[in-house]
């Protein structure tokens, strides 16, 4: 939702300008989480103040003017140890605005600072408290009660250390959030903390850790004055600490992180950081892992692509294989899920499958649906997550439910992982974020393996959760003899669908084309039945989110239930019509259309001259089995959903009111 990052330099001097860019670079790795306001603190020259500064618009907005007040010679002077915040956000709490921008501030002296992600459920009544005594609020934001409640309980408690005051403040806040929190009276030193969004701390030396762990503290620990045993140093005295929501602001820096679980409380302070929590559970471990990142910094560059969505949807032909590698084994048709073989007979055993997730990631769940239901021949349930919750659907012990999420920090999907494991279902995640919550809270699972989506259209992140769900389907299979040869024929399909995929990704051109007569209208209708009316659900988001233009997807089956009120000779409608088990009934369908003067697109397969004879336009895409044309049809519909933006002058990779990862309900 919002982007948090914080910089800590301890013994490795920077100057301001250094530490300013370093900011505003992890912003722009952040920028897809919110973009409609920014802001950075750091410590003022030769006093103890903090200076702040605050933008509406994207980070660039931020960037030129950091250029244009905050330089100098004074800004080109080393500083050994220092601790600078920065905020990206997607407002929930107060328009878009200076006044509502991160970092919010306790008081005129700026002597808490915080940036925050997520929402403060509590706030009204901590700052009708605060209020009484005293504190004078000028942001319409939740956040704001955070800077000065911490402010409040430092007058109140003058020999707490930082961490302690930020602890005592967080157990007041109800909701979800991740802080970082930055104090002139404690220069040099950032708190950081998260409960239900993520957060993670990357840690860089110049040599290489002699640790791989950083132990947790429990309970009651001495005020400041009286202990430093709280801090665990690394051996390495000059260490820079990041705090980042996403692996993929620090990946340039390090590749050492360590994901923080909720409650934790992480402070850096004389260069060392220690993690806190206030109450040790039975089952709490006695420290957190240093995780070596695998991402690469090319993952999460533009290349030569004007958009990060255009890279990612031209990249489907290696994340398909990606999300495959290691688990299909082509030479034996067989299959490897590492991350549920051990759940496999449970799972066997079920009353029933349920496939939970938002928006694309719902989408994949309907496109694998049929299949899941032929291969595992269970009972099947496709949920989307906020309307789950809302029906406190009932859910049993002997349930199986998938959670299905790219970013894995989705608040809905979240929540309802949280609902059913308390009812004793088998929780597996299937996610594309190593070390997201619902990673971390899932019994088992599958990474997808698609690698960073930044984007906040879903792309190869849909392509990949198909494939892994197909897997999963045909490992449930295995020993089943009635089904062989389906699974062969699917084995089949998998093994050439990167080539297909890179065919269809050559329509591209005609697909542009085709976008400059759709894209000054104002609707368009996507339809189809079976396998492919996923894509049309999916296609019709892309559409509405990139675009801004209305979409509908329509299921080819409910066409004279009304939606064929809408079809005239100026309706744009595009129908996808293959060769598969419900051909006839697509063929009726485009029948109905074109005899109300419809002049639909169709997507066809190569070389169906019967179908394309409907039409003046058509995109032809290679055959594949029936249960994975899907992965081949949604990709012209991407395509287009991108050149309709770019022609409509819409911002790609930033559609307005979106973020990528929607961690409020
Ligand atoms: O990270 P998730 O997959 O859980 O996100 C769910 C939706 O918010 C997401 O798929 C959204 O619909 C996409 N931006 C659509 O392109």
């Amino acid at each position: 939702m919002c982007g948090i990052f914080a910089y800590i330099n301890y013994l490795t001097p920077k100057t301001r300008h250094e530490v300013l860019d370093l900011l505003v670079n992890g912003l722009k790795r952040l920028e897809y989480r919110g973009y409609d306001s920014t802001g950075v603190a750091i410590d003022a020259t030769n006093t103890k103040d903090i200076v702040m500064l605050k933008s509406v618009g994207k980070v660039k907005v931020l960037e030129d003017s950091i250029a244009e007040n905050l330089s100098g010679k004074e800004f080109d002077e080393p500083v050994l140890i220092h601790c600078g915040i920065a905020h990206t956000r997607w407002a929930t709490h107060g328009v878009p605005c200076e006044k509502n921008s991160h970092p919010q501030r306790s008081d005129n002296d700026n002597s808490f600072i915080v940036v925050h992600n997520g929402i403060i459920t509590n706030y009204k009544d901590v700052k009708t408290f605060l209020e009484k005594r005293g504190f004078v609020f000028e942001s319409d934001t939740d956040t704001e009660v955070i800077a000065k409640l911490v402010h409040h309980l430092w007058k109140m408690h003058p020999g707490y250390s930082f961490r302690e005051l930020v602890e005592q403040a967080i157990q007041q806040l109800e909701g979800a959030f991740a802080v970082a929190i930055k104090s002139r009276h404690f220069p040099g030193e950032c708190v950081a903390s998260r409960r239900g969004s993520p957060l993670l701390v990357g840690i860089k030396t110049k040599t290489r850790l002699a640790t791989d762990h950083i132990p947790i503290l429990y309970g009651k620990v001495l005020p400041r004055s009286e202990s430093t045993s709280e801090f665990m140093p690394l051996e390495e005295k000059e260490v820079e600490y990041f705090f980042a929501s996403d692996a993929s602001a620090v990946i340039e820096h390090t590749n050492r992180v360590i994901y923080l679980e909720d409650d934790d409380v992480a402070a850096v302070r004389d260069g060392a950081l220690s993690i806190h929590r206030l109450k040790k559970c039975t089952d709490d471990p006695h420290a957190r892992e240093i995780t070596t990142l695998k991402m690469e910094i090319q993952q999460i560059m533009k290349g030569n692509y004007d958009y990060f969505m255009l890279k990612e949807i031209f990249e489907q032909p290696e994340s398909v294989v990606n999300t495959m590698r290691g688990r299909v084994r082509f030479e034996s048709n067989s299959i490897v899920l590492g991350g549920i073989k051990d759940y496999i007979p449970e799972i066997k055993r079920c009353r029933r499958l349920m496939l939970i997730g938002c928006g694309t990631s719902y989408h994949s769940a309907v496109a694998t649906r049929q299949l899941l239901e032929e291969l595992t021949e269970l009972p099947v349930m496709v949920e989307l997550a906020s309307d789950f919750l809302d029906r406190n659907t009932p859910i049993f012990r002997d349930d199986v439910c998938f959670f299905i999420s790219q970013s894995g920090e989705t608040a809905d999907t979240l929540m309802a992982l949280r609902y059913c494991k308390q009812r004793g279902a088998l929780i597996v995640g299937i996610t594309n974020t190593v070390g997201s919550s619902i990673c971390r809270e899932s019994h088992c699972g599958v990474h997808i393996n698609a690698g960073p989506e930044i984007g906040v259209a879903s792309t190869k992140a849909y392509t990949s959760q198909f494939i892994s769900l197909v897997m999963f389907a045909l490992v449930m299979s295995e020993d089943r003899l009635s089904l062989q040869q389906r699974r062969l024929e699917i084995l089949q399909g998998l093994s050439t669908l990167a080539d297909q995929i890179r065919e269809v990704l050559k329509l591209d051109l005609k697909v542009q084309e085709l976008a400059k007569d759709l894209y000054q209208h104002k609707s368009l209708l996507i339809m189809g039945r079976g396998y492919n009316f996923a894509t049309c659900l999916e296609g019709a988001l892309k559409v509405k989110e990139l675009t801004y233009m209305h979409s509908e997807g329509i299921m080819a089956g409910e066409l004279k239930h009304g939606p064929l009120a809408l079809v005239d000779d100026s309706m744009p409608v595009l129908m996808i019509v293959l060769r598969d088990p419900v051909y006839i009934k697509c063929m009726n369908a485009l029948q109905q259309v074109t005899s109300r003067k419809g002049c639909p697109i169709i997507i066809c397969e190569e070389g169906d001259e019967e179908t394309k004879s409907f039409s003046s336009r058509s995109l032809e895409i290679p055959r594949t089995v029936d249960c994975l044309q899907g992965i081949l049809t949604v990709i012209p519909m991407q395509l287009l959903s991108y050149h309709i933006a770019v022609l409509r002058g819409c911002d790609v990779d930033c559609p307005r009111n979106l973020a990528k990862s929607v961690t409020v309900e």
